[in-house]
Parts: C-alpha cells; sequence; structure tokens
C-alpha cells in the first residue's frame, strides 16, 4: 500500500516536473474557464541581415514567460497568441473539422528585428512575419495533443523546433482532457505495446488507438555496426603487420545536434604503415576518413591519436582529432581485444563506440592475432571486484577492531601499573 502510494507520488513528481519547464499557459474565457490549454518549447533560428552586408543568424527560446494577451475561444476556431520581450508574438490558430477533432491551421511569427538583444546588429528595425502550416492534424475533441518528438518547421528565414508539445484546445467545461492523442513522431512504429500504468491517476488515460503515452519519446536506435577487418601489409608480398578487426560508430555533436553514425566497412580504403614506435592506420568510406595512430613504449602499444574528418547525414563537415589518448592498451607482443560494447569519449565533440574490437598495431607474426588482453569488461572476473571491496572492507574492520581491543588492554595494563 505504501509502495503504491509512492509509486503514485512519484508519477504525479514525474508529471510535474515535466510540465514545470517549456511555456506553460492557461487561457480563460469571458467565464474564467479554462479554454484553451498549451505547454510546449520553441526554438527558433532566424536569419536576417545584419551591418557590413552580412547575414546574421539569431537562436533563441520561446521563454518560460509570456503574456496570452489577444488569445481567443471560439466553439469552432481558437487563437493562442504568445506575446514575448519587445514585441514578437507567436500565435497558433486552431478549427475543429466534422465536430469530431480539431487541428492547427497556421503558425504566425512576428519578430520585433529592432530588438538588440535577439538581433545584434540589424541593419532594419521592422516587425516580420512569419506564416507556416504545422502538423497537427485528426486531435480528437477532448483530447490533448501531445508530441515529444522534435518537429522542425522552415520557412524562408525563419526556422522553429517545436517538442515537448501538450496543446489542447477547445477545453470542455474548464477541465483538460486526460485523453491523449500522440503525434506520429511519437508512437513506436515496431511494437504498439499496451500502456500498463494508463491506470494510475496520475497518468493520462490513453485510447487504444492512441498508442504511446506522453513520457515515451522513442530515439531512433541504429543497428550495430557491420565488423569490419582491417590490415596492413608492409609490401604486397609480406603478411600483414597490423590487424584490426571493429564495428565503429561514431557521435557528433554540431551546433546543440547530437548524432549517431555506424560506419561502413564496406567499401572502405584501408592504408596506413607499421613502423617500430608509431603505426597508423587509415580508413576511408563515402562519408568519413578515420586515422588510428598506435604507439610503441617498448612494453604496450597504446591507440595514441584520432582524428575523424567526415559529414553527418545533413551533410555538415566534422573535423575531431585528439593526438593525446591513452586507449586500448596491452603487451607489444599481444593484441587487444574488447567485443562488449565500448565508448570512448575523443573529444567534447566525438565519441566513438566499438563493437567487437581487435587490434593489434606491432609484432604481427604469420599475419594473425597473437594473445589477447582483454578489456576488463569482458573478463570474467570482473564479478569479483565487488567481492574483493567487499573482503578488504571486512579486513579493514577486523583490523581496527583487534587495534582497538590490543589498545585497550595495552591502556589498562598501563593503568594497573601506576
Ligand atoms: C534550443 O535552444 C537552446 C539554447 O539556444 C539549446 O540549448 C537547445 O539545445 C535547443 N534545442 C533544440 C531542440 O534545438
Ligand atoms: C533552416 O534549416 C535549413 C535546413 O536545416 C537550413 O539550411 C537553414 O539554414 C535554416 N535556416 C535558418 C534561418 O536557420
Ligand atoms: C554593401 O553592399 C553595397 C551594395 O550592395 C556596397 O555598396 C557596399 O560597399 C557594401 N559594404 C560593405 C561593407 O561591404
Ligand atoms: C520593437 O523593439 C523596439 C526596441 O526594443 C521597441 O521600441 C518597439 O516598441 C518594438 N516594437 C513593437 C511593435 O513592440
Ligand atoms: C527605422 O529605420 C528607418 C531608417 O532605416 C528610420 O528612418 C526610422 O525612423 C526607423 N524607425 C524607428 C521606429 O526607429
Ligand atoms: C477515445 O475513445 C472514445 C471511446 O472509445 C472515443 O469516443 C474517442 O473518439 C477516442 N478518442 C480518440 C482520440 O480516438
Ligand atoms: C477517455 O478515454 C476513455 C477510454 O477510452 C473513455 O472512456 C473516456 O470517455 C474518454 N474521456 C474523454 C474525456 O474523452
Ligand atoms: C613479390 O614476389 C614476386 C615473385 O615472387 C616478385 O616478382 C616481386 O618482385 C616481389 N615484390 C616485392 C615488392 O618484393
Ligand atoms: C557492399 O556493397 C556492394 C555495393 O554497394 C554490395 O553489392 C555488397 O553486397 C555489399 N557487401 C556487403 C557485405 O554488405
Ligand atoms: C585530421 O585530418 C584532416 C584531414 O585528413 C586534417 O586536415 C587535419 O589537420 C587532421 N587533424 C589533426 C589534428 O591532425
Ligand atoms: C558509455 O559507457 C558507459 C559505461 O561503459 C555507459 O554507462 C554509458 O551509458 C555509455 N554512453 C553512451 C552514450 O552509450
Ligand atoms: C617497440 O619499441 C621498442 C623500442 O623502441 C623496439 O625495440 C621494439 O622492437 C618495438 N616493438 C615492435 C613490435 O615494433
Amino acid at each position: 500500500m505504501y509502495r503504491y502510494a509512492a509509486l503514485v507520488l512519484f508519477l504525479a513528481f514525474g508529471i510535474v516536473f515535466q510540465l514545470s519547464h517549456g511555456t506553460e499557459v492557461d487561457v480563460k474565457d469571458k467565464d474564467d474557464k479554462l479554454c484553451l490549454y498549451a505547454n510546449l518549447m520553441v526554438n527558433f533560428s532566424v536569419s536576417y541581415d545584419a551591418a557590413d552586408n552580412k547575414t546574421a543568424t539569431a537562436e533563441f527560446e520561446l521563454p518560460p514567460k509570456v503574456s496570452t494577451v489577444g488569445s481567443e475561444c471560439g466553439s469552432s476556431s481558437s487563437m493562442l497568441k504568445l506575446s514575448f520581450g519587445e514585441g514578437h508574438t507567436w500565435s497558433m490558430n486552431f478549427n475543429t473539422v466534422d465536430g469530431k477533432k480539431y487541428q492547427a491551421d497556421t503558425i504566425t511569427f512576428s519578430y520585433n528585428l529592432s530588438d538588440t538583444t535577439f538581433f545584434p546588429k540589424s541593419t532594419s528595425n521592422d516587425t516580420l512575419t512569419a506564416t507556416v502550416k504545422p502538423h497537427i492534424t485528426d486531435v480528437g475533441l477532448d483530447t490533448c495533443y501531445s508530441c515529444n518528438s522534435k518537429d522542425t518547421i522552415e520557412a524562408d528565414a525563419v526556422n522553429q523546433t517545436l517538442w515537448n508539445v501538450l496543446i489542447q484546445a477547445f477545453v470542455i467545461n474548464g477541465n483538460k482532457s486526460e485523453n491523449i492523442t500522440s503525434c506520429p513522431a511519437d508512437v513506436p512504429v515496431t511494437t504498439v505495446t499496451p500502456t500498463t500504468h494508463a491506470t494510475s491517476t496520475a497518468a493520462p488515460v490513453t485510447n487504444a488507438t492512441t498508442a504511446a503515452p506522453p513520457t515515451t519519446t522513442p530515439t531512433p536506435t541504429l543497428p550495430p555496426p557491420s565488423t569490419g577487418k582491417y590490415s596492413i601489409k608492409p609490401d604486397d608480398n609480406s603478411t600483414a603487420c597490423l590487424l584490426a578487426t571493429f564495428g565503429l560508430r561514431i557521435g557528433v555533436k554540431q551546433a546543440d545536434k547530437y548524432q549517431e553514425m555506424n560506419f561502413d566497412p564496406n567499401g572502405t580504403t584501408v592504408s596506413g604503415s607499421c613502423g617500430v614506435n608509431s603505426s597508423e592506420l587509415v580508413l576511408v568510406s563515402n562519408t568519413m576518413t578515420i586515422t588510428f595512430t598506435f604507439t610503441n613504449d617498448t612494453k604496450k602499444f597504446r591507440l595514441h591519436a584520432l582524428n575523424v574528418t567526415g559529414k553527418t547525414s545533413s551533410g555538415v563537415a566534422f573535423s575531431e582529432a585528439n593526438t593525446n589518448l591513452s586507449l586500448w592498451e596491452a603487451a607489444v607482443s599481444s593484441s587487444y581485444m574488447c567485443n562488449k560494447e565500448q565508448n570512448y569519449t575523443i573529444t567534447g565533440l566525438l565519441t566513438i563506440f566499438t563493437f567487437d574490437l581487435q587490434v593489434q598495431p606491432f609484432g604481427v607474426k604469420k599475419g594473425v592475432f597473437s594473445t589477447a588482453e582483454e578489456c576488463f569488461l569482458d573478463s570474467d572476473l570482473s564479478f569479483l571486484v565487488p567481492i574483493a571491496v567487499g573482503v578488504a572492507l571486512s579486513f579493514l574492520i577486523i583490523l581496527v577492531l583487534i587495534s582497538y581491543l590490543i589498545g585497550r588492554r595495552k591502556s589498562r595494563t598501563g593503568y594497573q601499573s601506576v
């Protein structure tokens, strides 16, 4: 019972937390009843003409504090109008369809270029307007429209990204509906699982037709990358001097966007060199060039430098390198192996993920891997760590206890001798 109460409390807090960020507004009708509810996040990206014939891009968010003055509720059409800053307004028009559904028809965004906090050095002082069509349709009447996925709507000079959207227009009797119409992007495509916690009082009740509760944001998961086998030969007639096998995924952050891409070994050109103290593996695919530099410090080798240059799927170029790494360390006459998925932060903007990794950059004999030194996660002994810690701790406690007892006995004999 208590556990149940705690769960409900947790859910309630979770939802309060979820609703507490973003911009949340209640629009009331003339009887002071709630008639339009919105909680959403919007990012704006606006390009404008700035001094010196330059085009600047302003990026800002819809602030949490906005005015709803000018919003209107009607029986078949309503308008949400949010004003903020120095005369900027963002409004959305809603209309009912067939008396069963409603939709948002337009978003009108007006921005005041005289506002130097958003548009520094703007050459114009006009207020411009961008009108776009949102992708909010087929929302059941008396349900909330929910969309946690990002939706970017582009216009000539303005891009708007909406996410964590929860809106209800045409609220009946001042009570926001607990039923949700989720946007298609939020509904998982693969498996439509019935929501089990829909019976909780705090969670919105969803219809069978609307699958996802608003808390699940599906992140598109990439399949595991294919494993590539790469080798370098010093010349045509010799066996390999460098061997590497791995599946690779890279994660790149660009202008607040994070993207992961699998490296495709198919069609990759392999080149590189084997040295005494330094070896190099260069992989060139259609989208990326990756250079791995390994060093040999007489006893051990390690991945010392990594340089990844390429383009994301949206075509934006990136180039990230770190020349001071100490990864994949093993004895020079052996190979390094890690079958479990591993991630490494290479730079603030670049992360790599490896799968089924085995490398040997030095001392390859007969073209095959030497004995592997496995990474910690792979080893069957990793489960011993907590046990070892426990044993060490109990040992310490016993030690303290013994020294305390000995100390007490000594001091007692000390007192007796006085
Ligand atoms: C929205 O803008 C803020 C700050 O400008 C940024 O931190 C955030 O990542 C942006 N979110 C999206 C989805 O672009
Ligand atoms: C809007 O997005 C498109 C595509 O991502 C981009 O090419 C364009 O520069 C963006 N415009 C603004 C003003 O950010
Ligand atoms: C800006 O463009 C105008 C005409 O397009 C030109 O006369 C002027 O020299 C340019 N100014 C600068 C700073 O480039
Ligand atoms: C636009 O911004 C300027 C400067 O902040 C301000 O004086 C002006 O009143 C604003 N325009 C509107 C329509 O609010
Ligand atoms: C806007 O700029 C024009 C010149 O670019 C100027 O004549 C006008 O007075 C300005 N208006 C305001 C309200 O600042
Ligand atoms: C939810 O279910 C009720 C009753 O089954 C139905 O009348 C209503 O249209 C449904 N709402 C949506 C959004 O499908
Ligand atoms: C919400 O959905 C439930 C179950 O489908 C239905 O019984 C109820 O009438 C709906 N409530 C509203 C306000 O649509
Ligand atoms: C490779 O071996 C062939 C014949 O065995 C020989 O003709 C060729 O010169 C050798 N190439 C190199 C780079 O050693
Ligand atoms: C590699 O790509 C070629 C053509 O792009 C394709 O025919 C081949 O099946 C691919 N091989 C693998 C292993 O995916
Ligand atoms: C990484 O590689 C690119 C091209 O291959 C090169 O232009 C860049 O200078 C390299 N960066 C470092 C730090 O070596
Ligand atoms: C990276 O690995 C750690 C544990 O090895 C894991 O907790 C973390 O979630 C991973 N990060 C990503 C982005 O997968
Ligand atoms: C590693 O470096 C040491 C000293 O520089 C050298 O003696 C040894 O041969 C190197 N090992 C390999 C496998 O190249």
